[in-house]
């Protein structure tokens, strides 16, 4: 996928979207040559890459840094960043100077997490010509608010808000809508109401399209095993068996054979 218009084609044509997230270079290059249909830069880099408790250690430095070296390591996938932590709450100048300095770094499109507060911004935004994806339910920013990782919209009430956010979002101009962590039958509901696609995150199997973080879905941390991130490779054992592999051969010297010398 190149840009946003072909969300909306895959919609109509009830076609599913896969994004990833991507914080690097090598992993972009993998990524770039795979059928995923995009990219999605997210501040969860805080957490993955630099092992902060949560997202509000994002900052835009920090996003700028892997939006570019995911941006060299690609060349015909749209990218989405996310605009971190307060970024957008700051006035709608420092808005659109965050968003400038995003999208001079390779994003193409911007996420923003919420609606209470932001419709007013986010059309701006849009009106300025810049994709934004909307982002409800469970949203990590505002993790201290929310008192923890839990299911969103399991009251009516809740359920009712998050339909009504998720309209004016689209009324602001969202491209599409993450859904994170929120029960299928509602996230089903938003999607059929919706003319945007909807990109569920445990929100399960009736949104127009699915996101995971990377380093989930390659299984990378065996520590971490929410119910809903499959995982597609067993990373942590392979890799950790390659690297005591490596050991056991340096310390029996048989890494380097004379073939990997210079003789
Ligand atoms: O930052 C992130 O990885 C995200 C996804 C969970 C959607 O926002």
């Amino acid at each position: 996928m190149k840009s946003i218009h072909e969300f909306h084609k895959y919609k109509s044509a009830q076609k599913k979207i896969s994004v990833v997230t991507c914080y690097d270079y090598t992993s972009a290059k993998i990524v770039n040559d795979s059928d995923i249909d995009a990219l999605l830069v997210g501040d969860s880099s805080a957490m993955v890459m630099h092992g902060f408790e949560n997202t509000v250690f994002a900052n835009l430095d920090m996003m700028c840094y892997h939006v570019s070296a995911v941006k060299r390591g690609l060349n015909n996938k749209l990218i989405i960043a996310d605009l971190p932590f307060l970024e957008h709450k700051k006035g709608i100048e420092n808005t659109f100077t965050s968003i400038d300095k995003l999208m001079k770094c390779g994003a193409h499109a911007v996420k923003i997490e919420g609606a209470t507060g932001n419709l007013e911004t986010i059309k701006k935004i849009t009106e300025a010509g810049i994709p934004i994806m909307g982002h409800l339910g469970l949203t990590p920013q505002s993790i201290y608010h929310l008192g923890g990782y839990k299911v969103q919209g399991k009251e009516s009430k809740e359920a009712e808000l998050l339909i009504q956010h998720s309209i004016e979002l689209q009324e602001a101009g969202c491209f599409s809508i993450v859904l994170e962590l929120i029960p299928e039958e509602l996230a089903g509901l938003i999607t059929k109401k919706l003319e945007i696609p909807t990109i569920g995150i445990g929100a399960g199997a009736k949104t127009d399209g699915q996101v995971l973080v990377l380093q989930d879905l390659l299984g990378m941390d065996k520590d971490f095993n929410p119910k809903f991130a499959r995982k597609y490779f067993n990373g942590y054992e392979t890799i950790l068996n390659a690297l005591n592999k490596f050991n056991e051969d340096v310390k029996q010297s048989e890494f380097p054979s004379s073939s990997e010398s210079f003789l």
